[in-house]
């Protein structure tokens, strides 16, 4: 598998771009026209955007918790001229206040390990029963995932691991997934890998780092352990492999098959 390193200059925008891989995996959703569309942890709105794109007639609502995610989610649907057909929420996904049966879809792109990270493993549980609740019977939860079993380079073995040391930002075994969503009544349709092909340098995966040790503590309160404990355990696979960024997701859809009691 080509896994190239991100160059300085893409560097700055490469999370907003993802090598289109949002794009790619927005046009294999069971899109239909006139759908209103939940998604949960929009985070800056990127994947909103793109789903939004596909057709003038879908209406989105997006959820979050950070003021600094939804403070961006806005300006970048503004920026896109979007604001009419998409709409940003401050909403804990484990405690929905949407009336039951709303939703004609449900989308999370590479939010479950945030919630798990501000809510543990229960509140990825509780947003699954919370999916459930609000979609209309036999709509679709589409969530894109970065399982560890299912990483395949070093660079993306050592990417969901650091993130799980550093902040608890944890990835649940596809299985375990499944559990939930066999919790929650759905039943698996399908399951599709997705690569970027990128992956960051070593100094790259040191600012990265330091940012998140910086921003995730004042944005959700948690503690996160110092660079040069952080550095001392995975820098030197990080120097050897480079750092995994996205470069290999999984999207699961999985559709409604009853109401919970
Ligand atoms: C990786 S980001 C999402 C990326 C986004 N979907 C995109 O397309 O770029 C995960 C988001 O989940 C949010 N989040 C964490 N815990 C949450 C919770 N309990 N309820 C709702 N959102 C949450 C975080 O604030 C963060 O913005």
């Amino acid at each position: 598998m080509i896994e190239e390193y991100i160059s300085n200059q893409e560097f700055q925008t490469c999370y907003e771009k993802l090598n289109g891989l949002r794009s790619r995996i927005a046009r294999d959703l069971p899109i239909k026209p006139d759908m209103h569309i939940l998604d949960v942890g929009t985070g800056s709105g990127f994947f909103a955007i793109e789903v939004a794109k596909l057709d003038k007639t879908l209406r989105i609502t997006g959820i979050d918790i950070s003021q600094a995610d939804i403070r961006n989610a806005r300006k970048n649907i503004k920026r896109e001229g979007l604001n009419d057909r998409v709409e940003i929420l401050d909403m804990d996904a484990t405690k929905m206040r949407f009336h039951p049966e709303q939703f004609d879809m449900a989308i999370n792109f590479t939010g479950l390990e945030d919630i798990h990270m501000t809510r543990g493993r229960a509140g990825v549980q509780k947003t699954f029963l919370e999916v459930n609740r609000v979609l209309k019977p036999k709509s679709f939860f589409c969530f894109v995932v970065m399982p560890p079993e299912e990483m395949e380079t070093q660079a993306q073995k050592i990417e969901v691991a650091l993130f799980s040391y550093i902040c608890d930002a944890t990835w649940l075994a596809a299985k375990e997934y499944e559990e939930f969503l066999q919790q929650a009544n759905f039943k698996l349709i399908r399951k599709r890998s997705y690569y970027t092909g990128k992956k960051l340098t070593p100094e790259q995966a040191k600012a990265e780092i330091r940012f998140t040790c910086k921003t995730d503590p004042k944005i959700y309160g948690i503690t996160t352990p110092p660079f040069e404990e952080i550095w001392a355990k995975f820098g030197q696979d990080i120097e050897e492999y480079g750092l995994g960024y996205y470069s290999k997701v999984v999207l699961i859809i999985a559709q409604k098959v009853n109401k919970l009691h």
